[in-house]
C-alpha cells in the first residue's frame, strides 16, 4: 500500500463523512511540494467537497497547477511558508469564536523523522495543543525497511536519494514510541500506532470529545 492509500484511509477512519455544514479545517506540516495530498484529495473528494487546506512548509515548492487542481476539486487551500518550530511558537488561534484547538485534522507524512528530543517535544505539544484529530505516518525503522532503504540503488536512485532513504528508516519510529510521546492524558485521546505497508509506522488520534466539523 502507498502513502497516498494510507494516508486516505487514515483520514476517512478519523473524519468518516462529510455532512453538510462548517468545512473541514486541515493542516499539513512538511507539506512539499503538496502533490501527496493532492493524489489523497483526489481520492477522498468525492465525501469532502468542502475543505480548507493549508500547507506549510519551509520551502515555497507548491506550483501554481497543484493550486489549481484542489481548486478543481472544491478545496481551498493556503500555503504558508515557515519553519515549523517558528509555527510552534506562534499564539494559537485568537480569533474570535476559534476554538484553542482550532484545527479539525493536522497531517505529517515523512516529516517528525527529522526532528528528536526537545524538538520533537515541542512540536507535538503544539499539535495536540492545536488540533482535534492528528495522523502522522513515518518510515518505520527496522530490518526490512533498512535493508529496502539499502536496496534503492538497484532501481536507479541516485546516491543522494540512497544516503537519504538509509537515514530516514534509522530516524523513523517503531512499536509504541509515539503514542509515548504523545504530550496529552491517554485517557482524554483515542489513539491508535501501527504499521502500514511495508515499510510505513503510522500515528493515528483524536480527542475523545472532538468537535464535529459539521453542523
Ligand atoms: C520528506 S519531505 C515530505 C514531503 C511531503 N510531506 C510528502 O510526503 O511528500 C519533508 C518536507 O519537510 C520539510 N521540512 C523539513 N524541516 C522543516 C521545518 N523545520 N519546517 C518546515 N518544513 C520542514 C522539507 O522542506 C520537506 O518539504
Amino acid at each position: 500500500m502507498g502513502t497516498r492509500s494510507i494516508v486516505a484511509r487514515a483520514w476517512q477512519a478519523l473524519c468518516p463523512a462529510a455532512c453538510g455544514g462548517a468545512p473541514l479545517r486541515v493542516l499539513e506540516l512538511g507539506a512539499g511540494d503538496g502533490t501527496l495530498l493532492l493524489a489523497v484529495a483526489r481520492q477522498i473528494a468525492p465525501a469532502w467537497p468542502a475543505v480548507e487546506l493549508t500547507l506549510l512548509d519551509r520551502q515555497r515548492i507548491v506550483s501554481p497547477a497543484t493550486l489549481a487542481a484542489f481548486a478543481e476539486l472544491g478545496w481551498q487551500v493556503t500555503v504558508d511558508v515557515a519553519d515549523v518550530l517558528d509555527w510552534a511558537a506562534r499564539p494559537p488561534d485568537t480569533a474570535p469564536g476559534a476554538a484553542a484547538s482550532s484545527w479539525d485534522l493536522i497531517v505529517t507524512t515523512l516529516f517528525l523523522h527529522h526532528f528528536e528530543g526537545a524538538e520533537l517535544d515541542t512540536l507535538l505539544m503544539a499539535i495536540a495543543a492545536r488540533s482535534q484529530r492528528f495522523f502522522a505516518c513515518e518510515p518505520r525503522r527496522g530490518w526490512l525497511a533498512l535493508t529496502g532503504s539499502h536496496l534503492i540503488g538497484a532501481i536507479g536512485a541516485n546516491a543522494v536519494t540512497r544516503e537519504d532513504a538509509v537515514f530516514s528508516v534509522h530516524a523513523g519510529f517503531r512499536q509504541r514510541e509515539l503514542t509515548a510521546l504523545w504530550p496529552a492524558p491517554a485517557a482524554a485521546w483515542q489513539s491508535r500506532e501501527y504499521t502500514a505497508g511495508l515499510f510505513g509506522h503510522c500515528f493515528s488520534t483524536r480527542r475523545a470529545q472532538a468537535h464535529a466539523w459539521a453542523q
